[in-house]
């Protein structure tokens, strides 16, 4: 059985101040019996959480990262230095940096395998968008984005990553996925993981992530290939988010 996994993205939101407030609200509330969990931040604010979350069962994360090791790379983030931070995870390919930056999915699978090379769990972003989802795309458009990252793994591989599947038509418009629409195509990933290794794919997280919200959260993680969350919005607020963890229990 797969422990359920709720992480919240906060995007380019915050302040020192309220992150404290925030983390500090999180942690009071959080029970590690109910799921795994974990906040990715922007890069500013990982010594913040470090400081707060360190000796907690919380962890923390990045939202991206450099696929070069170090050298001249003006504003990138490389993983190892991520991973002096503390940082467990690392978002790669979330629609956001895929279509503001033109991230190709090649791009995406060299920064899963930084991630994995020093020592963090990628989680990694597939979805359609609507015009991709009107057209019947869906199922090509996510396995070819999860493909070149796979392709890049040994067999081992696969058990080294958590994948989150990311609608883009449901991210922060309030437009969920129904379950039975997710878990079709999680299923369909998790199927696409288990061509490479079989025992790993089921143990892979697959995460949703497009408006989950406290009263979403439970009838998604209820089926059977839906792990969990990647919480955009609703994970601003640490009722909100302590309550899509409660409701992965
Ligand atoms: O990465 C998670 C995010 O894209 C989902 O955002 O606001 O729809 O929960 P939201």
């Amino acid at each position: 059985m797969r422990r359920k996994l709720v992480v919240g993205n906060w995007k380019m939101n915050g302040s020192r101040a309220a992150n404290a407030s925030l983390l500090s609200g999180i942690v009071a509330g959080f029970d590690a019996a109910q799921a795994d969990s974990a906040v990715c931040v922007p890069a500013p604010y990982l010594a913040q959480c470090e400081a707060v979350l360190a000796g907690t069962p919380i962890g923390w994360g990045a939202q991206d990262v450099s696929a070069h090791a170090s050298g001249a790379y003006t504003g990138e983030v490389s993983a190892q230095m991520l991973a002096e931070f503390g940082c467990r995870y690392v978002i790669v390919g979330h629609s956001e940096r895929r279509a503001y930056h033109a991230e190709s999915s090649e791009l995406v699978a060299q920064k899963a395998v930084a991630v994995i090379g020093a020592g963090m769990t990628p989680i990694v972003c597939v979805g359609e968008t609507l015009d991709e989802r009107e057209a019947g795309q869906t199922n090509v458009v996510v396995r070819n984005q999860l493909a070149h990252v796979l392709e890049r793994l040994d067999a081992y591989g696969v058990a080294k990553i958590v994948v989150a599947y990311e609608p883009v038509w449901a991210i922060g418009t309030g437009r969920t996925a129904t379950p039975e629409m997710a878990q079709e195509v999680h299923a369909r990933l998790r199927a696409q993981l288990a061509e490479k290794n079989a025992v790993a794919a089921g143990k892979v997280q697959i995460l949703y992530g497009g408006s989950m919200k406290p009263d979403n959260a439970k009838e998604l993680m209820a089926q059977p290939d839906i792990d969990g969350g990647l919480i955009g919005g609703a994970a601003l607020k640490a009722a909100d988010f302590l309550a899509i963890i409660h409701a992965a229990a």
